[in-house]
């Protein structure tokens, strides 16, 4: 079920429907740890916790997949030892987690650009892919080295090196190839995304997938936004009216 066909999602407002697909810009570690005169990476400790607990909560909030934002493009221009120690959290999340989420049936999946990342992480990152392969219950995909323009980047540089190649014409790119080519081809579209921390920007996430998600920004700080909020903003998603550009459905 790619993104490929919006006339498929133009179902009307009926209120207790399900946000399948949440998305989520985890923002607010730094302030967090900040307010408190603590060091920013004991937020982002905190913020990795507080994901272990989301993850687990999704399923029984009728959330099929969950995709996460870990770390952008732009992170890189923070200090070395905040860079060094999100990536070294990142890698002790998926080696303490691994035996639940396989127990859970959580099939785990990563978008972004692994290149610049350390072999290290990047090994571990294949294997729990490749682990949870077969699992369904939750799809949770975390962003790691994600952005929006840079998955875009990448996928026109294949596709205008198939065309190049003679393997595709022009006319071939659809909306539905485009979507095929990013990162994100095995997930639908989000149908919400939340942003936590007061930050109303999208930060470069997922900016050809969210041509039609619902937005909800929310005020609490990532360390401190638990399974009850969620449960909150997911019911709330239930009472939107999405027209796909159509007309209002009374
Ligand atoms: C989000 O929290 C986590 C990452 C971007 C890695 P921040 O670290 O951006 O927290 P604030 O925005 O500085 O409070
Ligand atoms: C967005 O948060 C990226 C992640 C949550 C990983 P940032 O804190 O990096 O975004 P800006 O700098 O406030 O736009
Ligand atoms: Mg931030």
């Amino acid at each position: 079920m790619a993104s490929s066909s919006l006339t498929d999602q133009t179902s009307p407002r009926s209120p207790g429907r399900l946000a399948e697909h949440v998305a989520i810009i985890m923002d607010g570690n730094g302030r967090w740890a900040t307010d408190r005169g603590w060091p920013r990476l004991v937020g982002h400790r905190k913020g990795a916790e507080r994901v272990k607990q989301i993850v687990m909560a999704a399923p029984d909030l009728g959330i099929r997949w969950l995709t996460v934002y870990a770390f952008s493009t732009e992170n890189w221009k923070r200090s070395t030892e905040e860079v060094l120690g999100l990536m070294n959290i990142f890698a002790r999340y998926i080696e303490r987690e691994a035996d639940r989420m396989a127990a859970e049936g959580v099939r785990m999946r990563f978008i972004g650009d692994r290149e610049p990342l350390n072999p290290k992480l990047r090994n571990l990152m294949n294997s729990i892919e490749e682990r949870t392969a077969n699992l369904t219950r939750l799809n949770f995909t975390v962003a790691i080295n994600y952005g929006g323009r840079d998955e875009m980047r990448r996928a026109m540089q294949g596709i205008a090196a198939d065309v190049a190649a003679g393997i595709l014409a022009p006319a071939d790119i659809t909306d539905a190839l485009i979507s095929q080519r990013l990162d994100t081809s095995a997930l639908p579209d989000p149908d919400l995304v939340i942003r936590t921390s007061g930050e109303t920007r999208i930060s470069n996430f997922l900016l050809w997938q969210t041509a039609y998600a619902e937005y909800e920004f929310i005020k609490t700080l990532w360390p401190d936004f638990g399974p009850d909020e969620l449960a909150k903003v997911v019911s709330r998603f239930g009472n939107r009216d999405r027209r796909f550009g159509g007309v209002a459905t009374g």
